[in-house]
């Protein structure tokens, strides 16, 4: 957790250098290289609308830096001719639309132009299909770099783009620098929880900070929780200190919140044969799961290595190390699995209902 946060720093250090920044957001529709050509033009035309406004207001004010800044001789025409055929027009129609927005952003007085895309999970390479989604992109950016064309690309997605990549480019390794986001550390999350609350009337106990630490796991949503909680608590009782007494007080509200906001929430997201799979999983002993496991709990006919790649899809679970060996990517699910089964087991649709009601 942190992806789209940290891919929203990049941005910012982008626009603190000048550089016009296009924001993307994927999802399973553009895995096919005609809908990911049409996602970034059409974010690539609507930038360079807002730019162009910028380009006539400098030349109205006679400040035309932009020939003169002009580092790099741009023109689409030079382009089709020097890109490289292997995804023919593709890679033309793609290029397009990103050297048109990098030639206004210039023309504006902009130092070049950072496509941030999220969710980057999605992008693979399919030869069953015929979609190489992940390659188009990756070859059309490192051809427009190679040409020196001042455009960056930062991926953010869960951590099977990782592999995706690994996949696609042996020589991924060098396009790219990685930076992969674990769970906060105690130093990080310390700070995360009272951070906050500097310069305000509210303060936490050190006892109270010890106490938390391990239920929060250094997970953001986690933390958030409990400061939120724990902060209305004190606020409405007119306290000036988070004791050890008030968490007391408040960790029931806050754990059916975990409980409803995050754990609940994830599950309405499954199909029924989904939750099934995961609570038949959870019986068979804590993380990490294997495909094997998986495979004992699948009901007839369902695949476990597609029940299991689509829980990774969905972010349900996770395999850090890759080595099959799969956990919760939100920590405690295993025990929730455990101790809800009956609200989420398809073999119990009543009780799901009451269960949905009285939530
Ligand atoms: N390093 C961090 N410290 C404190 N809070 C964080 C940190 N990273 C993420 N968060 C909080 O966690 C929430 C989820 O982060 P986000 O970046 O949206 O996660 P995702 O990986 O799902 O994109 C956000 O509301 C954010 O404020
Ligand atoms: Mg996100």
């Amino acid at each position: 957790m942190g992806k789209t946060v940290l891919l929203k720093r990049f941005q910012e250090g982008a626009e603190e250098r000048s550089w016009v920044t296009l924001p993307i957001d994927l999802d399973a529709r553009f895995n096919y290289e005609t809908e990911l050509i049409a996602l970034l033009t059409n974010s690539s035309v609507r930038k360079r609308e807002t730019l162009s406004a910028l380009v006539a207001t400098r030349r109205r004010i006679g400040e035309v830096a932009g020939a003169v800044l002009r580092s790099v001789n741009l023109s689409v025409g030079d382009w089709t001719a020097s890109l490289d055929p292997k995804f023919g027009e593709a890679t033309v129609d793609l290029a397009r639309p990103i050297v048109e927005v990098v030639e206004t952003g210039i023309d504006a007085g902009k130092a070049g132009v950072l496509y941030a895309i999220d969710e980057a999970q999605f992008l693979k390479d399919d030869p069953e299909s015929g979609e190489f989604t992940l390659s188009l992109l990756l070859s059309t950016f490192t051809q427009l770099q190679v040409a020196r064309l001042p455009i960056a690309l930062v991926l953010s997605g869960l951590p099977e783009l990782d592999k995706v990549l690994g996949h696609t480019r042996p020589q991924t390794e060098r396009l790219f620098r990685g930076l992969a986001i674990d769970t906060l550390d105690d130093a990080a999350s310390t700070e995360a929880l009272i951070g906050p609350l500097r310069g305000s009337k509210i303060a936490f106990d050190a006892r109270v900070v010890e106490l938390v630490l391990p239920e929060m796991a250094g997970y953001p949503h986690f933390i958030q929780v409990y400061g939120a909680e724990l902060w209305a608590a004190a606020h409405n009782r007119g306290a000036k200190r988070v004791t050890q007494k008030l968490l007391g007080e408040t960790l029931p509200a806050i754990r059916t919140r975990i409980r409803v906001d995050i754990y609940d929430f994830r599950m309405r997201q499954l199909s029924p044969s989904q939750r099934d799979l995961l609570i038949a999983a959870s019986r068979l002993g804590p993380p990490p799961i294997t495909v094997d496991q998986l495979s004992v709990s699948a009901s007839p006919g369902e695949d476990p290595q597609a029940a299991c790649d689509a829980l990774v899809q969905l972010g349900v679970i996770v395999d850090r190390a890759d080595r099959g060996e799969f956990t919760y990517t939100v920590p405690g699910f295993h025990d929730y699995l455990l101790n809800r089964a009956d609200a989420w087991s398809s073999a119990l649709p009543a009780a799901r209902w009451d269960d949905w009601t009285l939530r």
